[in-house]
């Protein structure tokens, strides 16, 4: 397992990375937990206090993760100030493309106008975008591209099974969009540090088990319900609070506290987000949290919160974002900006 907290480019990297634009996507359908106590026997008062979401957006009839990709893309193309032809590299992070493939990323490069551009997706589930950010960036710190999209898109709803209150209450759909270029050129947000870590063997804790090659479609798999996804919550729980506050307490070893200007966690939990920064004895005001409007949009999560934040002013100018993320695999990760 790889060290937590080791940049990913340490004593490697040949040219500084910034952000040059950031973009997100939500769509209009709003879920609410009234909505849900007439699906599940659930309340409002239960779900808010254990997660702290009060509602979640679903994907139309007609949206697909492209479709929600496509916006978030947009939006930040148009922060950048650039064109789709300009892309050279499109990485999708998700876990619930369009279709097992061709990858949702080639869809979304068509749709972009990113002729010159090549593409794949990356399935990191709820760390999809901390990993696929890795990747980007350390392809323009090696020069070998120079603008380089990634977006974290889901349609969770589509692999929600709406009969089981462990799992429907918590998650949503949504789309958030990233573009890396060297810093000269993004002047804002330098990526300082970044990890990548997982401990394999968790498949019964969080997965969608059916529709690979292990169980693949047939009756039997839809009879016991294999394509929605499945969670241990209290497993779950403990976990991501272990590695978050893990993640956070290696940064303030390593830069100090005082550096952090915010914190972009993977919007998990409430419940969980606070019990980590209390481990690390840090105040929630550090946290900028979305939670209450969009629940868990897995691989989306930390770019929509990014943009929000960015939106919210609350970037601080030299400070440190620090965007912990965590979840299927078990895997996990973070991603580390000065701004
Ligand atoms: C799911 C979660 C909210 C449950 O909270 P919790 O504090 O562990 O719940 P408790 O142990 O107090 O209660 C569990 C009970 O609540 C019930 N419950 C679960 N979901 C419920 C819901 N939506 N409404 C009402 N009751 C619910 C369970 O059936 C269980 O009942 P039982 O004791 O009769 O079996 C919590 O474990 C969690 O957030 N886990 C992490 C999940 C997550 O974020 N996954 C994605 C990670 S990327």
């Amino acid at each position: 397992m790889a060290d937590p907290v080791q940049p990913a480019t340490a004593g490697r990297q040949v040219r500084r990375v910034g952000i040059a634009g950031l973009g997100r996507y939500v769509p209009e359908k709003v879920l609410t937990n009234q909505d849900l106590e007439k699906l599940v026997d659930t309340s409002d008062e239960w779900i808010v206090q254990r997660t702290g979401i009060r509602e979640r957006r679903i994907a139309a009839d007609d949206q697909f993760t492209s479709t929600l990709a496509i916006e978030a893309a947009k939006q930040a193309l148009d922060d950048a100030g650039m064109k789709g032809e300009e892309l050279e590299l499109v990485l999708c992070a998700t876990v619930t493309g369009d279709q097992p493939f061709p990858s949702t990323a080639c869809r979304l490069g068509l749709e972009l106008g990113a002729k010159n551009a090549g593409g794949f997706d990356i399935a990191g589930a709820c760390s999809g975008f901390v990993f696929a950010s890795q990747v980007a960036i350390n392809m323009v710190a090696s020069g070998a591209y120079s603008k380089v999209l990634v977006v974290g898109a889901e349609v969770l709803s589509r692999i929600l099974d709406y009969q089981d209150r462990n799992t429907c209450v918590l998650f949503g759909d949504g789309a958030g969009a990233a573009i890396y270029t060297p810093l000269e050129v993004a002047k804002r947000g330098e990526f300082i540090g970044g990890s990548i870590s997982m401990e394999g063997g968790a498949e019964d804790i969080l997965a969608q088990p059916g529709g690979g090659s292990r169980f693949p479609a047939s009756p039997e798999s839809i009879e016991k319900r294999l394509h929605f996804m499945k969670m241990g919550g209290t497993k779950v729980f403990r976990f991501a609070v272990r590695v978050f506050a893990g993640l956070v307490r290696k940064v303030v070893e390593q830069y100090g506290a005082d550096e952090i200007g915010v914190i972009i966690p993977h919007q998990v939990n409430q419940r969980i987000i606070e019990s980590a920064m209390e481990q690390v004895d840090l105040p929630m005001d550090l946290v900028f949290s979305n939670i209450d409007r969009y629940g868990n949009t897995s691989a989306a999560s930390v770019p929509i919160a990014l943009r929000e934040a960015y939106d919210a002013g609350r970037m601080e100018k030299g400070k440190l974002v620090l965007m912990p993320a965590f979840g299927a695999g078990m895997a996990w990760g973070h991603l580390l900006l000065r701004w």
